[in-house]
């Protein structure tokens, strides 16, 4: 008989989280953690590692300071980590850089802007499944990679819902989710005959104690009625990157309380 619950397990398996240290990473590298991965945290915010680590002593968690918009050193320095912690299983991408003027109305974005934030939130994501996924292949391993997209790489925003507030849904964010989502499927299609999976896991809105009226116009406009927590997320992960979910790739895995169902 099959034993399901093995199949959520990652024992012996060895995962990087990029991002590890954000209001979603954190709980996603708890959730590997805890079903028995050794995770390594790549994040540029050093000052949060210590918090982290202190409060989740009993985890296997290691951390290396990193910048994912290092983008000409980034093949070597992300190679340099594999070799260093490797082989790795699992890759998350769920880092979060942008520019000063993220939030900006598109009218009043300039181009070089624009550009930074591709680079930054959209290359970065591609280049790192590249470099991964090559040394996953050299050495055999049956990996999975999970990058982060959005409803906002699904769907163009509700801007009802952001009415009453001074917040809106960055235009290059559509822009490079939509990215990240289409490149994810190329690379699961590329990858596929070496059992590499690659799968983009796109949350819904997160309760971070954002502007009430905000909160109340999403949750009205959400099936569930109410904005998604981290661990809804970080279960959503762990099925993605474990034996569970060894039939799927090239997926975009909709986390968002129904957000895109209607
Ligand atoms: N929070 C949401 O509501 C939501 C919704 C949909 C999608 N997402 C996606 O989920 C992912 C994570 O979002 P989040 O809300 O946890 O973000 P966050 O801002 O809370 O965390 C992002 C993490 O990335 C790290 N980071 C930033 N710049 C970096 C760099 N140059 N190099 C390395 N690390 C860097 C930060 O230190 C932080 O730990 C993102 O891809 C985001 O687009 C989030």
């Amino acid at each position: 008989m099959t034993n399901y619950i093995e199949k959520f397990k990652l024992k012996n398996k060895k995962a990087i989280v990029c991002g590890g240290l954000g209001l979603i990473g954190k709980e996603v590298s708890i959730a590997l953690s805890q079903a028995g991965a050794k995770v390594l945290i790549l994040d540029n915010n050093e000052s949060a590692w210590k918090e982290f680590k202190e409060k989740n002593k009993e985890l296997d968690l290691d951390f290396v300071k990193f910048d994912i918009t290092d983008i000409s050193n980034l093949g070597k320095n992300i190679s340099k980590v594999y070799k260093d912690f490797g082989p790795i299983d699992i890759l998350i991408n769920t880092a979060y850089p942008r520019t000063k003027d993220w939030g900006n109305k598109l009218e009043d974005i300039k181009a070089e802007s624009w550009q930074k934030n591709v680079d930054m939130l959209m290359n970065s994501y591609c280049l790192i499944t590249k470099e991964i996924a090559e040394l996953m292949k050299k050495d055999k391993i049956k990996g999975s990679i999970i990058n982060f997209g959005s409803v906002h790489g699904i769907v163009g925003p509700d801007f009802g819902v952001y009415s009453g507030t001074d917040m809106t849904s960055p235009a290059a964010y559509s822009a490079i989710k939509g990215g990240i989502i289409n490149f994810s499927r190329y690379a699961a299609s590329y990858y596929g005959k070496y059992q590499i999976r690659v799968n983009c896991l796109c949350p819904g809105g997160i309760f971070d104690n954002q502007d009430k009226t905000f909160v109340a116009n999403y949750e009205e406009r959400t099936p569930l009625k109410r904005m998604g927590n981290p661990e809804e997320i970080a279960s959503a992960a762990l099925f993605l990157a474990s034996d569970a979910s060894s039939y799927i790739t090239g997926t975009t895995f909709m986390v968002d309380g129904g957000w895109t169902c209607i």
